[in-house]
């Protein structure tokens, strides 16, 4: 039989927790012939949210779950960890400067990369989906000096989804064709989803947006002024249109992030948050979202594509975002 996998799923008992531990257990992550093992890492004051998931857990009858137990300790939670899904984070709250944010994020992720590093399995992949999420995978990073530094990256994916959604509806064509959408930076309102490359039933989406709209002009008005808004703000229309933020779909996208890193990218690239090498020159270090392939199961930004001055820019403003962040928790000391 095969041996399961084990997963670590921090804030297992909020929102997005609740929606990612059934579809995990379900065999949605890794397939149908891999058990899993789930350690559930909560504050105290969310550890009874998490075990009553466990007991539902335990009612589904999964055959693919082999074991879960609920820790409030980083050390337990991450042991022998090979996959940690790192969803619990400190929300902004009214007044809340950024330092404040930033010092709160730094007081989990800080300690939680000081886990990793001390306890995870040779293999462990992090995926970071607490906000903000480049960042604090930054620090987690930093904090774990014996793991390979791509072995951690950030959530961009659902941000590549609903740009999937956004040109599917307009070019009408199925989202599965739709293949080498690209979004880059930041994990917020600065990001650039980059459909130049892209392609819907092998034809160029710049192209079929142009015969769809009128004209080329028209394309790139619609990109401008709606496309790209509309993915970099979709978090905001959710919690309007909602009264809640954004759920099972940052957990269907934070599954479809692990699954196509460990199983390979299979239908062009996707996006992914990962530790700049210097491409594009995006800074070596910073946390970026790029255009990426799984290959071996190991992440892989996608080289030489040419970019016209606009996504140059758009681009450029995303990063400078990141190193601000980057320098400010640097100067707090949480690096
Ligand atoms: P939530 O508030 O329902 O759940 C968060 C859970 O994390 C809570 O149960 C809390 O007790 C727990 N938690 C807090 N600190 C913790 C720690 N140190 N260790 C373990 N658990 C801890 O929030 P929700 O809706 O589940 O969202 C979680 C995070 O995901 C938020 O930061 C949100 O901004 C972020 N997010 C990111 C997206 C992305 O695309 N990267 C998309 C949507 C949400």
């Amino acid at each position: 039989s095969v041996k399961p996998v084990t997963i670590t799923i921090t804030g297992a008992g909020g929102q997005i927790g609740y929606a990612l531990l059934f579809r995990i257990a379900a065999g949605e992550l890794l397939g149908p012939d891999t058990p899993v093992r789930l350690q559930l890492l909560e504050i105290p004051q969310g550890v009874r949210a998490a075990e009553g998931a466990a007991l539902e857990l335990q009612d589904c009858a999964f055959p693919l779950l082999a074991h879960v137990d609920v820790h409030d300790d980083a050390e337990a939670a991450f042991r022998g960890t090979n996959l940690g899904l790192l969803v619990g984070a400190r929300p902004r709250t009214a007044g809340m400067e950024r330092g404040d944010l930033l010092v709160a994020n730094g007081g989990i992720f800080g300690p939680q990369g000081e886990a990793i590093n001390a306890g995870a399995a040779d293999d462990v992949r992090i995926v970071v989906v607490g906000n903000p999420a480049n960042t604090n995978a930054l620090i987690a990073a930093a904090h774990a000096p014996d793991v390979p530094a791509d072995r951690f990256t950030a959530l961009t994916r659902l941000d590549h989804n609903r740009a999937l959604g956004q040109l599917a509806t307009t070019v009408g064509t199925p989202v599965g064709e739709i293949r080498d959408v690209a979004i880059w930076g930041n994990h917020s309102a600065t990001q650039f989803p980059d459909v130049s490359h892209a392609t819907a039933g092998g034809q160029s989406v710049p192209a079929l947006l142009a015969a769809r709209l009128g004209g080329p002009d028209a394309a790139r008005e619609w990109l401008v002024d709606h496309f790209i808004p509309r993915v970099a703000k979709r978090g905001a229309e959710i919690i309007e249109v909602r009264g809640s933020s954004s759920v099972a779909s940052a957990a269907s996208a934070t599954i479809d992030h692990v699954h196509d890193w460990v199983l390979g990218t299979t239908n062009g690239w996707t996006s992914a948050a990962v530790v700049s090498d210097g491409s594009y020159d995006v800074p070596e270090g910073i946390v970026s979202s790029f255009p990426v392939e799984s290959v071996d199961g190991a992440w892989r930004i996608v080289p030489g594509l040419e970019l016209d001055a606009f996504a140059r820019h758009r681009i450029a403003v995303s990063v400078a975002e990141l190193e601000d962040e980057r320098d400010a928790v640097r100067a707090l000391g949480l690096l």
